[in-house]
């Protein structure tokens, strides 16, 4: 019982020469396992996990929780958890662009192009100071937005939805990239799963759990 990791959908050298094969290990067996070890030890003391056994509902109804410790936990490592689930789900070797995905023409009709979604994305990426990530999300009403998080913060805190997330505290990328984060994303770009950002553009935003943007 208690919270899971997804089970890695391909093998640590998948997404070589882009993300290779030990910052994947490393990520999803060290990092993203200390996620749900420390989850679990927390929340398997209380009865909040048959309450909210997905751990997108758990996140969602955060503000519910009235114990300032259990919160804590389930915003460091909750977050994490569903964080990692969604960056190794989103990530795939094969070309998946396509111009006739819905959310592919929705970025062009937000946009502009392409080209200048991905500008902002990159800005939003130099911008970030410290550990996060950034998203792209849909909000209440279909709005899509590039949004920074800090730590293991995410859109699902704020009743968004995420399409594509990429991390960038630095275990994700150090070991190949040093410092070139820029050549990280750009790399990352290569293996977003754009099918799996279709998927999430088209499911429905929580409309009942969002906050008003300001
Ligand atoms: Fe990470």
């Amino acid at each position: 019982m208690g919270y899971k990791r997804i089970k890695l959908p391909y093998s640590y050298d998948a997404l070589e020469p882009h993300l290779d094969k030990k910052t994947i290990e490393l990520h999803y067996e060290k990092h993203h396992k200390s996620y749900e070890e420390n989850l679990n030890n927390v929340i398997l003391k209380t009865n909040i996990y048959e309450s909210f056994p997905n751990i997108i509902d758990l996140l969602k109804n955060y503000q519910k929780i009235d114990n300032d410790e259990i919160k804590v936990a389930i915003r460091e490592f909750g977050g994490g958890l569903a964080n990692h689930n969604f960056y190794f789900e989103s990530l795939k070797n094969e070309e998946t662009f396509d111009e006739n995905l819905e959310v592919v023409k929705a970025i062009e009709a937000y946009w502009d192009s392409m080209e200048e979604f991905k500008k902002e994305f990159e800005k939003q990426v130099k911008n970030l100071f410290g550990s996060g990530w950034v998203w792209f999300v849909k909000r209440k009403n279909n709005s899509l937005k590039i949004i920074k998080t800090f730590n293991q913060d995410n859109p699902w805190f704020l009743g968004f939805t995420p399409i594509i997330g990429i991390d960038l505290w630095e275990h994700s990328y150090y070991l190949k990239y040093q410092n070139k984060k820029i050549d990280y994303l750009n790399d990352f770009w290569k293996v977003v799963d754009w099918e799996f950002a279709n998927k999430q553009f088209l499911l429905e935003t929580n409309v009942e759990d969002s906050e008003d943007e300001s």
